[in-house]
């Protein structure tokens, strides 16, 4: 039975994802630290992942618009900053939402911060193509950064956050990737990036983070408690998250029906004085 959950990937982005770029589905895809991947596993990701995260930012932000939508009638552009955007499923997802439910839109800015320069190439082609379906105009500008510590993110910060304001801050399954376990432990990376983005949020702006649910041996924790102890820990409150311990998602393309992506995600905004 067809649910709010079960996605089915538009056919333009099917088509262009799997015939223009010769995406292939693989589940066997090497380890997931996709930094380093070379173009042809990259290939793969797109295939096989990008499909997911666009299922999951397409259906949070689609629920989210529909409830919060008066907070965004009167906007006409929005600027989005994805940290750790990959080929950036989730970054479509979500305009596929705006498209669907902020009529007013008339422009999106998007800088999307990624080390894997493959995978930036694929998403700045999408991003093109997708103009050709938006009621509104795309600017965007990919910041390809490998970060090598992740508790400094002054660089990114002066380079990139302080030059602007950000409408919607988004990290899709990344944050784990740019940490070693034992910093997992240490320190809570999601409490660090929150606290470096909230200085560069406008003042209606949100921050939503999605990540995988696995329990971390090193820190003795499930990934969700991580994330939220991280957020509990800083003056953001959750105003929007997966109902239950995770949320299931389908989606649905040529190469595959009814493929299961399973996220705990949270948005967040400044606590109100
Ligand atoms: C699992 S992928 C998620 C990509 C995308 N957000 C999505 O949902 O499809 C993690 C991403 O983090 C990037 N990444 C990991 N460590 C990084 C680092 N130290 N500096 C820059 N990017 C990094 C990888 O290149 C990869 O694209």
């Amino acid at each position: 039975m067809p649910t709010k959950n079960h996605i089915i990937l538009p056919k333009w982005l099917d088509d262009y994802i799997f015939n223009t770029l010769s995406a292939t589905f693989e589940k066997k895809c090497k380890d997931l630290v996709v930094l380093n991947w070379e173009a042809t596993d990259i290939q793969c990701y797109l295939g096989t992942y990008f499909p997911r995260s666009f299922a999951e930012s397409y259906g949070i932000f689609s629920q989210y618009f529909q409830k919060n939508r008066n907070d965004y009638d009167s906007q006409t552009e929005l600027t989005i900053f994805d940290f750790g955007c990959g080929t950036g499923g989730e970054l479509i997802g979500l305009i596929a939402a705006l498209n669907e439910n902020l009529e007013n839109l008339q422009e999106v800015k998007i800088y999307a911060l990624d080390g894997n320069n493959h995978s930036l190439r694929y998403l700045e082609l999408i991003l093109s193509e997708s103009k050709k379906y938006l009621h509104f105009d795309i600017l965007h500008q990919v910041i390809p950064v490998v970060i090598e510590d992740f508790y400094d993110l002054s660089l990114v910060e002066n380079e990139c956050l302080k030059l602007r304001t950000y409408d919607i801050a988004i990290s899709f399954k990344a944050i784990c990737e740019f940490v070693t376990k034992q910093e997992l432990e240490e320190k809570n990376p999601y409490a660090y990036l929150i606290n470096t983005l909230l200085p560069h949020l406008s003042d209606n702006g949100i921050i939503c983070l999605a990540d995988v649910t696995s329990y971390s041996d090193v820190a003795h924790n499930w990934l969700p408690s991580i994330i939220d102890n991280g957020i509990n820990s800083t003056p953001m409150d959750v105003i929007c998250k997966n109902e239950n311990y995770n949320e299931t998602f389908y989606i649905t393309h040529s190469h595959k029906q009814n493929d299961i992506s399973k996220i705990a995600w949270r948005i967040l905004k400044t606590k109100r004085s």
